[in-house]
């Protein structure tokens, strides 16, 4: 979709978005926008700087609440799910924020066991073996006790997504994977989303600049 006028798209699908509004402060940045997110796709939500991608995208994560409109995961609408329900999507939703949003203080190992120390009973063991595994997975093998100041723009976004998958989630969104790399390092983060969409079966939602 493109969030340059009203957007409506229709297929069978994973996520809905349905007549949403946003405002802040009286200034419209959502203004009746509706769509279709494709389930096992890689879906894009494409417009100009300061449309109102990242506002879209929290509202569908739950960061934000729309003014007016719904967002219906699987046939549910947020809104009408109990407080249980809302805490299992939550659960079910990986996020790569603007800018990868890595914790600087902590190492690459302690920024991808933070999901499975908020959301699991696993033990030290496993939580371990599962942060090497997505780390296999975005090529940063042996990057476990580095900071982030020590990695580059492609590394971080590259720890980021393994936070983001570490809980094996159903929905992906991805916010401006691409922004501030080099256009070879930008084809290989669009590769590597593209796999991990269709090997793991996620839903991904892919937010990028016009
Ligand atoms: N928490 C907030 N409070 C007030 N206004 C906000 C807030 N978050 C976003 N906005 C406003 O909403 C508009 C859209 O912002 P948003 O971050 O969604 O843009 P964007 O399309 O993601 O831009 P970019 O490509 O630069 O990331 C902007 O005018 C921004 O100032
Ligand atoms: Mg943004």
């Amino acid at each position: 979709m493109c969030l340059c006028g009203k957007n409506v798209l229709v297929c069978s699908a994973m996520i809905e978005i349905r007549n949403i509004h946003k405002s802040f402060d009286g200034r419209v940045v959502l203004d009746d926008i509706s769509a279709v997110m494709e389930a096992g796709k890689c879906n894009l939500i494409i417009g100009t700087s300061g449309s109102g991608k990242t506002v879209l995208t929290k509202c569908m994560v739950g960061l934000f609440q729309p003014d007016s409109g719904e967002i219906v995961f699987d046939g549910k609408s947020i809104i009408e799910m109990t407080d249980d329900d809302r805490k299992s999507l939550r659960r079910q939703i990986g996020m790569l924020f603007q800018g990868a949003a890595l914790f600087d203080s902590m190492t690459v190992e302690q920024n991808i066991l933070f999901p499975l120390d908020m959301f699991t009973k696993q033990t030290q063991a496993e939580k371990k073996k599962r942060v090497n595994e997505v780390l296999e997975k975005v090529n940063l093998v042996g990057s476990n006790k580095k900071f982030p100041a020590e990695l580059s723009g492609g590394m971080k976004k590259r720890v980021g997504i393994a936070r983001a998958i570490v809980l094996n989630p159903k929905y992906l969104f991805c916010d401006e994977p691409n922004s501030g790399l080099d256009p070879q390092t930008s084809l290989l983060i669009d590769k590597l989303i593209k796999e991990i969409t269709t090997e793991y079966k996620i839903t991904t939602v892919v937010v990028t600049t016009t």
